[in-house]
């Protein structure tokens, strides 16, 4: 194991070259920065957390037709995952109003969007993120308006799948981000994560929010619970055996 070849260093997970060619090693760290990471500190179990319940929503979304970058959890924190040339494209898909978009335009807090409003972010902390126009996208090389109808049709499928699986569970799906690349073949498959570190969550009856907001206001003790409340009601005693 000691001479995994690192392929990526990202703030909460590292990516190893896999076995085969065509695999990947994803480890998920307890790592969790904030503020494109001036602010980073270790959260015991995150890791743990963060993959079981990514590989749970993985699976379900693949059971609906969305192909993911998942091939196994071969152990907790470990994800046995098909390797992809990641899109730098931060596709962000928002139900309700809140975070960043109330920052930048004039949405009411908390007002519903529908239908869901799908943002485009360019990833690259050096430049802080900005937000992506299809014409900034395909002029940057980065996309074809093809590739970016694509993801718009797929964020909007993966939507769906997980507003359902969280209504099931008590819990909002209040908004998301997703990443995806291209496997050899130039098909484009959802990768990266999806976990309370990249959702929005809020308690259906409390409205608590249950995910890395919590990190963002510096409620740090309160973080490992709600990432294991999350766990909790995702996975089925079958799941967690
Ligand atoms: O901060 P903002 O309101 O733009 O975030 C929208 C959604 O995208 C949130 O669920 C947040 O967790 C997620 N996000 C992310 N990684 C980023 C930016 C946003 O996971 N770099």
């Amino acid at each position: 194991m000691d001479s995994k070849k690192l392929l990526y260093e990202g703030k909460a997970k590292s990516v190893f070259q896999g076995e085969n060619a065509d695999e990947v090693i994803i480890d998920f760290r307890d790592d969790m920065t904030a503020g494109d990471g001036a602010r980073k500190e270790s959260m015991g179990k995150k890791g743990y957390f963060n993959s079981i319940i990514c590989a749970k929503i993985f699976e379900t979304l693949e059971e609906a037709g969305v192909e993911t970058q998942l091939i196994e959890l071969t152990e907790p924190c470990v994800m046995k995952a098909r390797k992809l040339d990641m899109i730098p494209i931060e596709v962000i898909v928002r139900n309700i109003a809140t975070g960043s978009i109330i920052r930048k335009f004039p949405f009411e807090d908390k007002s519903p969007f529908n239908p869901p409003l799908i943002q485009m972010d360019f990833k690259a902390d050096e430049f802080h993120d900005p937000m992506l126009n299809d014409a900034i996208a395909i002029a940057l090389g980065i996309a074809s308006q093809e590739d970016l109808d694509k993801l718009r049709e797929l964020a909007l499928k993966v939507n769906e799948v997980m507003s359902k699986m969280f209504k099931e569970i008590g819990i909002i799906l209040v908004d998301f981000k997703i990443e995806f690349g291209k496997d050899s073949q130039g098909n484009i498959i959802l990768g990266d994560e999806i976990s309370p570190d990249s959702c929005r969550l809020w308690d259906a009856e409390t409205l608590d929010m249950l995910d890395k907001e919590l990190f963002r206001q510096g409620k740090d003790d309160e973080v490992i619970d709600a990432y294991e409340e999350v766990f909790n009601r995702l996975l089925t005693e079958e799941d967690k055996a």
